[in-house]
């Protein structure tokens, strides 16, 4: 029997949603079927720039399309958590760009969809699903650096304040915390689980936009984390995952990396990491495999862990 092919409808026709579609060339039994915008033309542009033979001027419309298999959506935060219910309110399974959405609130009502339209639904954090992170689970579990007991991350870049700029909007969820900062915490929250406590400060604009934010997240078992996040400056991008017995690191741009190092004793060697595709097509291989199996969540990004994510990152944005 022929293996099914996935119609995937990607709804925003902005910057991400081209990565995505262009990682979908990589991801096994991925087709880049149907692009749905505001504004037709727009989604024909879009449509014609990808090779993708169906453009819809409203997301209503690509909700309706029974051929769409599963939806991909790339809007700007504020607008996830509608966008995923008119979805999943459609039956269409989801993968919704992070941060999954605003607030632990927004994420309770999207996970309540789901579980109401017995549709599937997953946070899009692409990381979770890359070689270089199992490379990293597999290099803890076989012990080779010992018991974690800090990690070191930071995820910043330079860019001209421009209030309207995505990252610097407060009407689209802007902040730094909310567009990187979430990556290294994320990192951290996967190797050593949900921390006891986490302390924020930031640096803030006038309406209230994070550029920088610092994290320090602490273990029942005495380990740590350090985080930064910042729009203000180009920083190495690196993390750093110190061990009993030695040390990770995880080099530049380390959310995708392309080297892994570990040292022990002194010692440092690269671990070798292979990897195909822009990164975009693991994460959509991972949500074509759970609707095979008939799934409602990824076990690997189950949405139990995106709803105490949010919280934790509410939690981070409250005390800045
Ligand atoms: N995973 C990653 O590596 C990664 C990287 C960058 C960004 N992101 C995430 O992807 C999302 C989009 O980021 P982006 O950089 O692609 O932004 P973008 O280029 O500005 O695109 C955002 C899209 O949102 C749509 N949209 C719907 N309602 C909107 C509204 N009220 N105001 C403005 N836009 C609206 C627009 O779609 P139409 O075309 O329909 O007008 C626009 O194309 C964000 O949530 C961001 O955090 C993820």
């Amino acid at each position: 029997m022929a293996e099914k092919i996935y119609n995937w409808g990607i709804v925003g026709a902005g910057r991400i949603s081209r990565k995505f579609v262009d990682g979908l060339k990589d991801a096994r039994n991925a087709r880049a079927y149907s692009i749905a915008a505001r504004d037709l033309t727009r989604a024909q542009q879009f449509a014609s720039e990808k090779g993708m033979p169906v453009a819809y001027g409203s997301y209503q419309e690509l909700a309706n399309d029974p051929n769409v298999d599963a939806v991909y959506i790339g809007t700007t935060n504020t607008e996830h958590c509608a966008h995923a219910i008119l979805m999943l309110e459609h039956k269409k399974p989801v993968l919704c760009e992070k941060p999954f959405a605003m607030n632990r609130q927004e994420v309770d009502k999207m996970v309540a969809a789901a579980r109401a339209n017995n549709t599937f639904l997953m946070e899009a954090f692409w990381t979770n699903f890359l070689p270089s992170m199992n490379a990293v689970r597999k290099i803890i579990a076989d012990g080779t650096i010992g018991e974690v007991r800090c990690i070191h991350s930071d995820f910043g870049f330079f860019r001209e304040y421009n209030p309207n700029d995505r990252i610097f909007n407060p009407q689209v969820g802007g902040g730094s915390v909310l567009d990187i900062g979430l990556y290294p915490v994320f990192l951290a929250v996967t190797l050593l689980g949900f921390p006891q406590r986490v302390r924020a400060e930031g640096i803030k604009t006038h309406d209230n936009i994070d550029l920088t934010a610092s994290m320090f997240l602490e273990w029942k078992n005495g380990a740590f984390a350090r985080l930064v996040s910042s729009f203000t400056v180009n920083l190495d991008n690196e993390a750093y995952i110190y061990g009993s017995k030695g040390k990770i690191t995880m080099h530049g741009q380390w959310h995708c990396p392309t080297r892994i190092s570990v040292t022990v004793n002194d010692i440092t060697t690269d671990y070798p990491v292979t990897s195909v595709g822009n990164g975009y097509n693991y994460e959509a291989e991972e949500v074509q495999n759970c609707l095979a199996q008939g799934l409602t969540q990824s076990p690997l990004l189950p949405l139990s862990h995106s709803t105490r994510f949010i919280s934790l990152l509410d939690s981070i944005i409250e005390q800045m």
